[in-house]
């Protein structure tokens, strides 16, 4: 019977024993690994050998960039890891090389198949891109090359990105593909308004995405929802320069995906091109496609050229062939409490498909006023079906 005991008592030792070593954390410093902080040196092969032992390592690992200037060539880092926790803490500067070596590839700093990712530090990403911007607008040459984005999330699961700033990518900031239940908080995100395809925050395929507390001044959209985005929150985001939060632009390859349940709240729009807009494409050649359920809602506009905008006429080169009307079903969107300036003469405009009227568009209190100016300014709207309450400043509702 004692011995029964003592083997039990052994056991149980034993097993938490092991328990303890699995939680046992341990930080990978790139600089044990010869990473250089000069600014010049290529530290990739660093990087990718402290990356790799952390991802090995049995518990809880954190790779661990100093402060320092950092000089990284395109890296992937990959999963699954054997860690059941993955940190990634940048103190330091992360700086990618200048154009053109990063051209061709469709990411700076990737991440890929990793369960539970943090990425912080309160370090800055410095994709450098301003070698590359002359080269950007180039959609319609076959030749036009891919453009990295700064950080790609493909298929992380319970992911997070804080206290980090992303400066000048050579084409996004961030991008979130294929990914579930990811949180990006408190990010700074810049680049010059006129940098071109310098999104801010990207999300498709992905499912539970929450931004809160994000700055955002770029050249292009500040944040992007595209196929198969779902379940994303957006709450405290101030954006300016750039395009505003947008929905799309969809319809425009077979496969997409339907993109549903969205929140924007407690947002500020600061001279952006647009605020709140949804887009599908004019030649729409995909297959049916739904766009439903979103609120936005405690919006703050300054001074944005159009506010609230509903564009299924989306052909942003002109000469779309094949101009039909887009196919893509947008419903069950709420506008509440919109307040500001528009700098154009329209302040909301509505312009949905022929072939798919917007189904239950609700409109309250919407106060949107000319810029500096007084007056009205004006609205438009085609086959949109809803209803509005409250103030309606333009008023917006008509029949
Ligand atoms: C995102 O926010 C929503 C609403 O607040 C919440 O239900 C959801 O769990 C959050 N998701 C993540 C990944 O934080
Ligand atoms: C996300 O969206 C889908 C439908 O689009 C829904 O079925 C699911 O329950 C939602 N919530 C979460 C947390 O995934
Ligand atoms: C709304 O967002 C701003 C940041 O833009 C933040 O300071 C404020 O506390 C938020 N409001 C609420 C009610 O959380
Ligand atoms: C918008 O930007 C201008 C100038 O940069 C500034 O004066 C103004 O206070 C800002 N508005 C908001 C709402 O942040
Ligand atoms: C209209 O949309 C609102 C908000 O998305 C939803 O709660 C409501 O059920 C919808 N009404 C109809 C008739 O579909
Ligand atoms: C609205 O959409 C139609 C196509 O459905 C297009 O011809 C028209 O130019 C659009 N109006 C505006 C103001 O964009």
């Amino acid at each position: 019977m004692e011995d029964m005991i003592r083997w039990m008592l052994l056991i149980l030792f034993s097993l938490i024993f092991i328990a303890e070593a699995r939680l046992e954390s341990k930080i990978f410093n790139v600089k044990s690994y010869g990473a250089v902080a000069n600014g010049n040196t290529d530290n990739s092969v660093a990087f990718l050998k402290a990356w790799n032992d952390a991802c090995n390592w049995n518990g809880k690992a954190q790779v661990f960039i100093p402060k320092g200037t950092y000089m990284l060539n395109s890296i992937v880092f990959k999963g699954p890891c054997k860690a059941f926790r993955m940190g990634f803490v940048i103190k330091g500067i992360l700086k990618a090389p200048p154009y053109p070596s990063l051209f061709n590839t469709d990411k700076w700093i990737g991440f890929l198949y990793v369960n539970k990712l943090t990425l912080s530090g309160g370090g800055t990403l410095d994709g450098q891109g301003a070698s590359s911007w002359p080269h950007n607008n180039c959609n319609k040459d076959p030749h036009c090359p891919t453009l990295p984005i700064t950080v790609r999330f493909d298929f992380i699961n319970n992911g997070k990105i804080h206290d980090l700033k992303s400066i000048n990518p050579k084409g996004g900031h961030f991008m979130i593909f294929g990914s579930e239940n990811v949180k990006l908080e408190r990010l700074k995100i810049s680049a010059p308004g006129d940098s071109p395809n310098t999104d801010g925050i990207k999300i498709g395929e992905s499912n539970n995405i929450n931004i809160t507390s994000a700055t955002i001044a770029t050249g292009d959209d500040c944040i992007a929802m595209i196929s198969g985005a779902k379940n994303i929150t957006i709450f405290g985001v101030h954006c300016g320069p750039g395009h505003g939060i947008s929905v799309g632009s969809l319809g425009k390859n077979d496969g997409e995906k339907d993109v549903q349940n969205i929140v924007v709240k407690n947002c500020t729009f600061n001279g952006t091109s647009n605020g709140l807009r949804i887009k599908t494409w004019a030649a729409s050649l995909s297959k049916p496609l739904r766009a439903s359920n979103f609120l936005f809602q405690d919006i703050f506009m300054d001074k944005v050229f159009s506010p609230i905008i509903i564009d299924q006429a989306y052909c942003p080169s002109h000469g779309c062939s094949n101009q039909v009307a887009s196919s893509v079903q947008i419903s069950d969107v709420t506008y509440k409490n919109i307040k500001g300036s528009g700098s154009s003469e329209i302040g909301v405009e509505l312009n949905c498909s022929k072939r798919k009227p917007c189904q239950n568009i609700t409109r309250v209190d919407i106060n949107l006023r000319p810029y500096g100016g007084k007056g009205q300014l004006k609205s438009l709207s085609s086959f949109v079906n809803g209803a509005c309450y409250g103030q309606q400043i333009p008023p917006s509702c008509v029949g």
